[in-house]
């Protein structure tokens, strides 16, 4: 039996089960590191909460609060946990903290969703592009047959 999709190939209210895991060595090109979310980026998520731009489309805490933070970071962890996708802080390399989010969600028979932001002062310096450019055939590789862009609830 085929389980029932939506419009766009969605299953409703599931996810579609394809474990992916951490990359292990983390995702590293020259000006960009893709890691496992830490308590540590508690800092940047209440950075990050501040902005009314990426409050409006993630699942940023609104307001902040060390407790609703912390909640963020937990949800991030559980993608890989839940088997629903994979969330990963963007680290700008060398700064040791973090600058921003991509997330590949597996909502969709044969296609993973590709979602990205980062802070205001992380704009314009090639470090989205760079984030793209590791993601995309790291997850093609595993995941993958279809990617789409898209801004969802992160
Ligand atoms: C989208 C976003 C990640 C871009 O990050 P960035 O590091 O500033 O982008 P880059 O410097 O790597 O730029 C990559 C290219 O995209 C273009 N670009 C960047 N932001 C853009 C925007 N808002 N609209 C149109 N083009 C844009 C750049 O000009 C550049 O083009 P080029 O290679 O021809 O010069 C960042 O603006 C952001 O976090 N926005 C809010 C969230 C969002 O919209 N995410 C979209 C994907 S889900």
């Amino acid at each position: 039996m085929h389980p029932e999709r939506g419009p766009s190939g969605e299953l409703s209210g599931r996810y579609v089960r394809r474990v992916i895991s951490y990359p292990d060595p983390p995702l590293v090109a020259e000006t960009v590191v893709l890691r496992r979310w830490d308590r540590r980026d508690l800092s940047f998520v209440c950075k990050a909460s501040a902005d009314a731009e990426l409050l409006a489309g993630t699942t940023l805490p609104d307001p902040f609060t060390e407790d609703a933070g912390l909640a963020f970071i937990e949800r991030q962890w559980n993608r890989v946990e839940r088997g629903e996708g994979i969330s990963l802080a963007i680290e700008e390399r060398g700064a040791d903290v973090a600058v921003g989010c991509t997330t590949l969600m597996l909502r969709r028979v044969e296609v993973a969703d590709l979602g990205y932001w980062l802070v205001h002062d992380a704009r314009g310096r090639g470090i989205g592009k760079a984030n793209v450019e590791l993601v995309v055939p790291w997850g093609s590789a595993r995941t993958l047959h279809r990617g789409d862009r898209s801004v969802r609830p992160f």
